[in-house]
């Protein structure tokens, strides 16, 4: 029989593993069955981790990366997406609270290093790129598919990678509004990422001494507009050649060139958090999830 009250029997991490390699926190998203999507239950839970052991001398940062070889994450978990449809304040609160690991990660004195172990996506993407430093294996992928599903990326794609590598910002354009994929090494040569490696150990490696590295440096994000130039709409069709919505593109649009231009930081990601509330009320919001959930390719030909 049980011998302690039933609680401290539930008291264990559901979706992430935790180890601890040379003072540092290594924090393994462990969601395979869908490639790693993101909650706010598992959020929380790396959150959790973050706030135990931030204020302990003996910790000198964190590492977050994916379970398994394929995604470091695929994104936002899409099945949640349904019951904010059609309501862009509900839509822009859901941003918000999908947030709350980021705007905690912004604040941190200590180094978080994402290590991305395959694909980082959507809002697996904004988690890394919020991070103090990046780190990849050799074959993993970065990309923006929310236009694919009728939305914009609300989490900060409109707004991060523009303010940290404003030289990249027709690249940038290329990935939110035609689901472009950069590769890893693209991303290091346009000095995004930190280090490349060629297996898992070394990559996690890579990451630690990274941590060790940025300790005691870390900057918080900065406030102030950013001169890039306007994104160009031009067909909306995607890389693959899907056609896509032009009124989900035009808010798309809009929202990177007026968090460019906002004067902070956080009121540029209000922008952002906004901007995916509008794309939630789109009818290709609708059909795009649908689609995805239903296992079949979009068709946005009859959304606008
Ligand atoms: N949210 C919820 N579930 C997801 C997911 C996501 N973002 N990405 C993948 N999954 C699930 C799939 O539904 C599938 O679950 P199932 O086996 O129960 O059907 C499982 O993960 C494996 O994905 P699957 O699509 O079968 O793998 P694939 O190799 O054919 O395709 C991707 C891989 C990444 C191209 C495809 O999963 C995809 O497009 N995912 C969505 C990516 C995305 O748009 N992210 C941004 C979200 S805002």
């Amino acid at each position: 029989l049980p011998e302690r009250p039933l609680a401290a029997y539930e008291n264990f991490f559901r979706f992430v593993l935790v180890d601890d390699v040379r003072d540092v926190k290594v924090i393994t998203i462990r969601r395979p069955e869908a490639l790693n999507a993101l909650h706010d239950e598992l959020t929380d839970e790396i959150l959790a981790v973050i706030s135990r052991s931030e204020a302990d001398p003996g910790v000198r940062g964190f590492v977050i990366t994916g379970y398994g070889n394929r995604a470091f994450s695929a994104g936002a978990d899409i099945g949640r997406f349904p019951k904010m449809l059609g309501d862009a304040e509900a839509a822009a609160q859901y941003a918000r609270d999908c947030s709350r690991l980021l705007l905690h990660i912004d604040r941190m004195n200590k180094p978080v290093v994402a290590a991305l172990n395959g694909m980082a996506l959507g809002g697996g993407l904004e988690l890394a790129l919020r991070c103090h430093g990046i780190v990849a294996l050799r074959g993993a992928s970065l990309s923006f598919p929310e236009i694919l599903l009728g939305i914009v990326p609300g989490l900060g794609a409109m707004v991060v990678p523009y303010r940290r590598w404003p030289k990249a910002a027709q690249k940038f354009h290329g990935m939110v509004l035609r689901g472009e994929t950069m590769s890893a090494t693209t991303a290091r040569d346009l000095g995004m990422l930190d280090g490349l490696a060629d297996e898992c150990a070394g990559m996690i490696e890579a990451a630690v001494a990274r941590v060790h590295a940025l300790h005691g440096g870390v900057q918080p994000p900065h406030d102030g507009a950013v001169a890039i130039p306007a994104p160009q709409l031009g067909e909306a069709v995607s890389a693959s050649g899907q056609k896509l919505s032009v009124e989900v593109a035009d808010i798309l649009r809009q929202a990177v060139v007026e968090a460019a231009a906002a004067p902070t930081f956080n009121a540029a990601l209000e922008i952002g958090y906004r901007a995916f509330g509008r794309s939630a009320c789109t009818a290709a919001a609708r059909e795009g999830i649908d689609a995805f959930l239903q296992r079949r390719p979009p068709d946005f030909s009859k959304t606008g």
